[in-house]
């Protein structure tokens, strides 16, 4: 048996239980991992709370980003061995001991990332990397607005654009994470609950506005969010931390200067395993030359999840948070 935070019903934090659980020998195409940490993300309260439907119905053990060792491999199962050092994002099972994953699915780590950085990277750095060199191409001179700049997603995709050169503007929540965002790469920031964030990214960027806007907020950013985006300009819609962006009409892009708009997520990027070992190479290359740091700020015991969850839903999180078994 080993130690697992479950969910058996949808709900508040509440629901999130630390109880103990039965975890088999790996099946064929399989790893069992003893984890080392566990990623909390906030796309791990949409499942919580039933936003997105468990694709292994209820109960299920919660997570969707780790890092641990190999300790045992399954029929089939060539690319790793016991010992092996590996990250992963995988749909559910992750606030565990221990658990089984898809080898398809795993990603070896270089000797140079550690265990808690790999599990406050691997969903959210390999988000950074498809957004900002797949989704759009992210070039030197141009306006970058991201939202929630001194969050997980944020802080590394601030550091990321600022290293390919573009200006860089962060929408924050508070004055401390305003100055967070300012030491990793953000150049601008604008403090969106008091401060109308439309008005100041025309004052910053003298009027051009930006090429592409990241927007993980949804509904209350939306549609402001689209009169921060120059003609042509790029709009994506990446999560929902305030609640879903109403249906809309389409017209609306003709109307704010014929913009492209995408919902995208890293499922669809990384869907091939092709895609997901360059997406991973890729962040671990720059993550090593030290233009990325992974900025592991909360760190819990996994008994605790209930309680990370209800800070970063309060939003008093910063950075990366995990969870340690
Ligand atoms: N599509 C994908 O592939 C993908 C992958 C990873 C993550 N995501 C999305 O990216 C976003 C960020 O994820 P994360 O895990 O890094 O979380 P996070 O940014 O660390 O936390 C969410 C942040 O959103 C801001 N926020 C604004 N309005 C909020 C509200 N009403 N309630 C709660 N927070 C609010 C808060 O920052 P302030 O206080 O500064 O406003 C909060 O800290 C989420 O929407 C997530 O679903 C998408």
């Amino acid at each position: 048996m080993v130690a697992a935070v479950r969910v058996h019903k949808y709900g508040g934090p509440e629901v999130l239980t630390y109880e103990e659980i039965e975890v088999g020998a790996p099946g064929p195409g399989q790893l069992r991992v003893k984890q080392h940490a566990s990623g909390v993300n906030y796309i791990d309260t949409y499942f919580r709370m039933g936003m997105y439907p468990s694709p292994v119905g209820l109960p299920f053990v919660a997570g969707n980003e780790g890092a641990g060792e190999v300790v045992a491999v399954g029929p089939g199962v060539t690319d790793f061995k016991v010992g092996d050092r590996v990250g992963y994002v995988v749909a559910l099972g992750c606030y565990a001991a221990e658990r089984l994953v898809p080898a398809d699915r795993a990603v070896k780590l270089p000797a140079t990332i550690g265990y808690e950085q790999a599990a406050g990277m691997m969903l959210k750095g390999m988000t950074v990397e498809y957004l900002v060199r797949r989704t759009f191409k992210v070039e030197k001179g141009q306006n970058v607005l991201m939202h929630a700049a001194a969050g997980g997603v944020g802080l590394i995709l601030c550091q990321w654009a600022n290293h390919l050169g573009a200006n860089v503007i962060g929408t924050v929540g508070s004055k401390d994470k305003a100055e967070l965002a300012k030491a990793n790469g953000c150049h601008h920031t604008i403090l969106y609950r008091d401060e109308d964030f439309v008005a100041r990214v025309k004052e910053i960027t003298g009027g051009k506005l930006c090429d592409v806007v990241y927007d993980g907020i949804g509904k209350s950013t939306f549609p402001a969010s689209l009169d921060c985006i120059r003609p042509l300009g790029m709009f994506v819609s990446f999560g929902s931390a305030s609640g879903q962006i109403d249906a809309f009409n389409i017209n609306i892009l003709q109307t704010k200067g014929s913009l492209f708009a995408t919902r995208p997520t890293l499922n669809t990027y990384a869907a091939k395993r092709a895609d997901l070992l360059s997406i991973a190479d890729n962040l671990f290359k720059v993550v090593e030359s030290g233009a990325v740091k992974i900025p592991v700020n909360q760190k819990y015991p996994l008994r605790d999840a209930a309680q990370a969850h209800k800070d970063l839903e309060s939003r008093n999180t910063t950075g990366s948070t995990i969870l340690l078994p």
